[in-house]
């Protein structure tokens, strides 16, 4: 088989290492810089902080944080309108997946006539954009190291899955000690978020050489760390490892791909607005139930490298105690059930599940799974998390 493994020309990583995002940008021959920032850190002191080492190295800076959770092309428009009003030449991004799916927008846009939606889909950007440094505040997208940018599509009312090499970042700066400030939730739901590009990666139909040992990598640090991150805000090394699983959940998943988890999760998050995050933690344990006998050894691989199941046990016992390990994963990290997060009326969810169930199948995504599921069974599966 062939395959083909795309990553930021650049990775810096470690505590501190957000002090060579002027240097970075230098390096790429930046002038004047659009800082696209997630609202939450607008005034925060380590974004000043960056801003007077650009200032140092002779690089203007202007801010753009108008965006939300789940962005929209209007943010995109609205910050496209900004990098070219400042006559920006480069941008640096700070923020979990929106504000960095939002700034890899504007820089294609900068460079590329035409609304987003022509964009929709696999390699339809005819031409590089601006020149992108990442910075993620969270441990989950793995948007930093990925070439892909979800973008709601406010006319038509679909995210649109966007994949192209020329959205993956020039350089990313994983620098863990951004993430201490999140909260409990938010680290559970990116944390399940990242271990699902992981799990998602591995038994992908489109799973290769190249990307396994990076998405066992990020699943065994995810199984060593998430609680603990989750119980113990402060501890250093489990939010370090969590930011480098994060990071590898994205380049794992961004050479191989999502499945049906993320299939299933997009419409949900955007009919029920539910953060990304969240909307695949809801999903995983049930997806994997369903899943897990069209790839047996490639579940057990997982479940057996997290060590929930011994080396000598069975494909069918390492898959049934992976799922179990999900679920109760989700209960002890306090991940609400489907039917906490979509207000408890069945009965509008039920009226919702034939589109969903047909935008999850027209995303491609559910098509890389182990099983291909018909829509009748992503009702099912909806069903079953409810
Ligand atoms: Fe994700």
């Amino acid at each position: 088989m062939t395959a083909r493994f795309d990553s930021p020309q650049t990775i810096v990583t470690g505590g501190g290492c957000r002090g060579q995002a002027a240097d970075l940008l230098s390096a790429m021959r930046a002038h004047r810089t659009l800082l696209v920032v997630d609202p939450y850190f607008a005034s925060a002191e380590f974004v000043m902080e960056i801003r007077s080492d650009l200032e140092r190295k002779g690089i203007a800076s202007d801010l753009f944080t108008d965006l939300q959770p789940d962005p929209t092309d209007q943010n995109v428009a609205a910050g496209t309108e900004g990098f070219r009003a400042a006559g920006a030449d480069s941008i640096l991004a700070i923020g979990g997946g929106s504000a960095l799916d939002v700034a890899k927008m504007i820089g294609v846009a900068s460079t590329n006539a035409g609304p987003l939606s022509e964009f929709q889909g696999y390699h339809r950007i005819p031409k590089a954009g601006a020149p992108l440094v990442a910075i993620p505040t969270t441990a989950g997208t793995g948007s930093e190291a990925t070439k892909v940018a979800v973008i709601t599509d406010t006319t038509r009312n679909v995210k649109m899955m966007i994949l192209d090499s020329k959205l993956m970042p020039g350089a990313a700066i994983v620098d863990y000690e951004l993430t201490m400030s999140m909260s409990k939730p938010l680290t559970a739901h990116v944390g399940v978020d990242a271990l699902t590009h992981g799990i998602e990666a591995f038994v992908s139909r489109k799973a290769n050489p190249l990307t396994d040992p990076v998405a066992i990598s990020c699943i065994t640090k995810i199984h060593a760390n998430l609680r603990t991150a989750w119980a113990d805000p402060g501890n250093a090394a489990a939010r370090e490892a969590m930011s480098l699983a994060a990071l590898q959940g994205g380049l794992a998943f961004t050479n191989s791909s999502v499945c049906l988890v993320h299939g299933m999760s997009r419409p949900l998050g955007l009919l029920f607005r539910l953060p990304h995050g969240l909307s695949n933690s809801v999903l995983l344990p049930t997806v994997t139930r369903f899943s897990w006998p069209g790839s047996k050894a490639r579940y057990a691989e997982v479940a057996r490298a997290m060590r929930v199941a011994g080396i000598k046990s069975s494909d069918e016992f390492a898959c049934v105690a992976l799922t179990d390990w999900l679920q109760k994963l989700n209960s002890d990290l306090e991940v609400p059930r489907l039917r906490d997060c979509c207000g408890g009326d069945v009965e509008k969810f039920r009226a919702t599940l034939p589109k969903m169930a047909s935008d999850a199948l027209e995303s491609g995504s559910p098509q890389n799974n182990p099983i291909v599921p018909a829509a009748s069974q992503i009702v099912e599966l909806f069903e079953m998390a409810w």
